[in-house]
């Protein structure tokens, strides 16, 4: 194992590959950091890589091709950080999807997708690198949930989407009091409507969202404004924040 690295900070971000996870690989890259991440479409993976050849080369960004509901591929994945860099100071538990929408008519297939995806996954994420985090001097999760968590706001889609945000955000609550004694910080970050790939080119329901939810002069949330929170939480000036999820929704939650 090799535990030295010349980087400032070894983070790894799920779902790296688009929308929010791809601006924080940017941002993470800017401050200095070793980045690891994934995705499960080897084209977007491989664009990642190529936007970024330069880190890529010198071994700051590590991609690998993989599913996070795949308990063989976690594995591995937490194995390549423990290996390469010996530990882990941020985690970003960031891959999620909607896959259906409706109260009564989504199908079990998709609720289990969804809550494979967006709950179970950052669990076992966090369970499988408990021994790396625990080699940092300043450890932290965070967890991307989502404003639908908070209400059942209408203009949110899909009720196992909403109900596998709400269950992340009591993970983040219980696993922040649970590692609060070994020093590991849980926070989370809810967005409002941001414009990405989750969208699905549903540009009307979008604008029609934001019109209705945001109330700070309907701006829409940028993949910026959530990974500037994000690496607010991650940084020192956070060091005693702990069990929050914080709202970056332009007023979404405010009903
Ligand atoms: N966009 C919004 O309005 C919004 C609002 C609130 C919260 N959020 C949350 O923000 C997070 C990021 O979403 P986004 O808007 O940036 O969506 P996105 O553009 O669709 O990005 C999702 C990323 O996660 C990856 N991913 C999805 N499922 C995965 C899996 N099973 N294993 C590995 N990687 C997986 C995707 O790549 P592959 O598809 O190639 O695997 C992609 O890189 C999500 O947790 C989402 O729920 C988004």
């Amino acid at each position: 194992m090799n535990n030295i690295t010349e980087f400032s900070r070894v983070v790894c971000i799920s779902g790296g590959s688009s929308g929010i996870g791809a601006e924080l690989v940017a941002q993470f890259l800017a401050a200095g950091d070793q980045v690891y991440t994934c995705g499960r479409d080897p084209a977007k993976i491989a664009q990642l890589a190529n936007r970024w050849e330069k880190a890529t080369a010198n071994g700051q960004l590590i991609t690998q091709i993989g599913d996070v509901t795949d308990a063989d591929f976690r594995a591995h994945f937490i194995a390549t950080i423990a290996e390469q860099s010996g530990r882990l100071d941020v985690l970003v538990n960031n891959a999620g999807v909607i896959l259906a929408s409706g109260d009564l008519e989504e199908s079990i297939a998709d609720w289990r997708m969804t809550l494979e995806t967006n709950l179970i996954a950052p669990f076992a994420l966090i369970q499988a690198s408990i021994q790396l985090l625990e080699k940092s001097a300043a450890p932290v999760v965070i967890n991307l949930s989502s404003a639908c968590a908070q209400q059942p706001f209408s203009t949110c889609t899909s009720t196992s989407y909403s109900v596998s945000k709400a269950g992340l955000d009591m993970l983040t609550q219980r696993l922040a009091r649970a590692l609060g004694q070994r020093g590991i910080r849980v926070n989370g970050i809810a967005p409002g409507v941001v414009n990405s790939e989750m969208w699905n080119g549903a540009q009307a329901l979008m604008t029609e969202t934001v019109a209705r939810r945001h109330v700070l002069k309907q701006h829409i949330v940028t993949v910026t404004d959530v990974a500037n929170a994000v690496l607010f939480i991650a940084s020192a000036q956070a060091q005693l924040i702990t069990g929050v999820t914080l709202n970056v929704d332009a007023g979404y939650t405010l009903g």
